[in-house]
């Protein structure tokens, strides 16, 4: 069947799920300034999607400006990735991922997330469930193994599920994110796709800073698309050079003075309207969830500390303007 992965120009980009960073407040911000290939939601519980939790729905929220977007679910209950996989389609999403890599303890509790590494039957059940329950595409996204690296053993047995793609955050579950991802692992997993099932996509992730990098990764892995997550804190301009990317015909598609730095000022303009678009969530969200993107927008210079301390005083987002302003009068 093709689905929009099929379209997607090689290699492509995607923005990381992240749970209480990449809402809808932040996926409008980075939509406006240079939009990914694919936009992720941050995870979703799909037990708590069948029992109609307000709060779960509000995370299922994006505007048009996103597609494509997948929503990411989690659970150990094949009924429930059905449950949620319906839901998933009418609201409009392009794909639904399937989340195999969550190391949060309460996640693994359950025996989703990063425990169906552990539990390969039950996770093929479950790219089943979700691939019956509608026509979305259905992606997994993964670590290399759990406790040790394992892609000889796993990624066979997530091939012959075949879902449409399945993106690998090159580190073990034990591994965190305490050590650098490996991505010499990613020319291992190309190696074994295109062995088992070369129709499935593979997506690498883990540490990648620029487009420029991931570029030069997927040249060297061969993998067909590159997911960028931390990178995009507090720059949501990660991906603002897509286009030029492609339409460039220099190795990495742009040499590195055409790299535009974004100053304090445009900083402080694209966190005023983070906080604005988060409030229009509803129901609403706690405004102290944004305090991390203020720690990751305002750093890297001298005076970041005072101000970042100044600008945390905020509880919300007419009060951030206040503060802003007073910063920006305080400088002229
Ligand atoms: C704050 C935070 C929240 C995250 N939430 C999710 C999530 O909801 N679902 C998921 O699959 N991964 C989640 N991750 C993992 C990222 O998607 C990504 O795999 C990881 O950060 C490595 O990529 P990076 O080095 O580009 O950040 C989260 C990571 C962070 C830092």
């Amino acid at each position: 069947m093709t689905s929009f992965w099929n379209q997607l120009p090689k290699p492509f980009f995607a923005m990381a799920p992240m749970k209480d960073v990449t809402d809808v407040a932040f996926r409008t911000v980075v939509a406006r300034r240079g939009k990914p290939d694919v936009f992720w939601t941050e995870f979703v519980s799909a037990d708590g999607l069948s029992h109609a939790v307000p709060s779960l729905l509000r995370d299922l929220q994006f505007n048009k400006e996103e597609h494509p977007i997948v929503a990411q679910i989690f659970s150990s209950k094949p009924e429930m990735i059905a449950y949620a996989t319906k839901l998933v389609a009418q609201l409009g999403f392009d794909g639904v991922d399937l989340n195999m890599g969550c190391p949060d303890r309460a996640i693994e509790k359950q025996g989703a997330g990063a425990a169906l590494m552990k539990n390969p039957k039950l996770a093929v059940e479950i790219i089943r469930a979700a691939k019956e329950a509608s026509d979305l595409p259905v992606s997994v996204k993964t670590r290399v193994g759990y406790s040790k690296e394992s892609l000889d053993e796993w990624l066979p047995i997530l091939l012959e599920a075949e879902p449409a793609a399945i993106t690998i955050h090159l580190r073990t579950r034990k591994e965190l994110s305490l050590v650098p991802a490996d991505w010499e692992l990613m020319k291992k997993a190309v190696a074994i796709r295109n062995r088992i099932n070369p129709n499935v996509l593979l997506i690498g992730n883990g540490d990648v800073g620029s487009l420029e990098e991931g570029r030069r990764l997927a040249a060297e892995t061969g993998c067909d698309g590159i997911m960028i997550g931390r990178a995009v804190f507090g720059n949501p301009w990660v991906f603002e050079r897509i286009s030029g990317l492609r339409k460039s015909s220099s190795e990495f598609g742009f040499t590195k003075s055409q790299h535009s730095e974004h100053g304090l000022d445009e900083k402080l303009e694209a966190l005023l309207e983070l906080a604005q678009e988060f409030e229009k969530i509803t129901p609403p969200k706690n405004f102290s969830i944004l305090k991390k993107h203020i720690k990751a927008f305002v750093t890297g210079f001298s005076g970041a500390a005072e101000l970042r301390a100044k600008l945390m005083m905020a509880n919300n987002a007419t009060e951030l303007k206040g503060l802003i302003e007073m910063e920006k009068g305080a400088h002229q």
